[in-house]
């Protein structure tokens, strides 16, 4: 079984894969980490995030298992995330070390932008998890504070909406629901509504 969940920065879809993957008894990736870890390791070494070549390489070395999200969760990782993301030889990379998890028995919840598009188009059930642009921005910026962080609502709204149009609008594996996709707008969700509705679908599809 695989559940693929896709959807923009801050719409909840980590959370709700995490929540499904218990509920399932399913592994989970967050693929979004496996983009995070490459600019992370760019960044640690002071190379240009354009680099192709060395991303690739640090691509095919790594570990799933040792992807710390507390460290790669930060602000500045994940903007450059979002720019390597472009590169089409590193995600070709990526979507192999990724597709290799999720067809790994029993199975997994996957996370990310492209999950039922391009790395699991025959996924059991898809989900794109979405919410209005400023829900998001509100509940990042939340969640920033409540980690000690200095955030304001306007500056992470502006970051959103860029990474967004950025996301969706690179030509390779660009963020789009699937035809096959269920929507799920969390806009007017708290969390357990939102669990509670894809447990739902997931269970319908299954
Ligand atoms: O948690 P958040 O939504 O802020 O970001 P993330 O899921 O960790 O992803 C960081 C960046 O990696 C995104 O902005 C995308 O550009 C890229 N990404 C991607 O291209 N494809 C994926 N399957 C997952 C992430």
């Amino acid at each position: 079984m695989i559940i693929a969940i896709d959807g923009p920065a801050a719409s909840g879809k980590g959370t709700l894969a995490r929540r499904l993957a218990d509920h399932f008894k399913l592994r989970h990736l967050d693929t979004g980490l496996t983009y995070r870890a490459v600019a992370a390791a760019l960044l640690a070494k002071g190379l240009p995030l354009g680099d192709e070549s060395v991303a690739i390489e640090i691509a095919q070395h790594l570990d799933l298992a040792q992807m710390d999200k507390s460290v790669l969760s930060a602000h500045e990782i994940g903007e450059a995330a979002s720019r390597i993301a472009v590169l089409g030889g590193l995600r070709e990379e990526l979507v192999n070390l990724q597709r290799k998890f999720a067809e790994t028995p029993p199975g997994a919840v996957m996370d990310g932008r492209d999950i039922g598009t391009v790395v699991c188009p025959h996924a059991t059930v898809k989900l794109f998890v979405t919410a209005s642009p400023e829900a998001r921005a509100r509940r990042r910026t939340d969640e920033m504070i409540s980690k000690g962080n200095d955030a304001s609502y306007a500056s992470v709204l502006e970051d959103l909406k860029r990474r967004d149009e950025r996301d969706s609008q690179r030509t390779v594996a660009p963020l789009k629901q699937a035809d096959d996709a269920v929507l799920l707008d969390t806009t007017e969700m708290d969390i357990e509504a939102a669990f509670e509705a894809a447990v739902d679908i997931v269970s319908k599809a299954a």
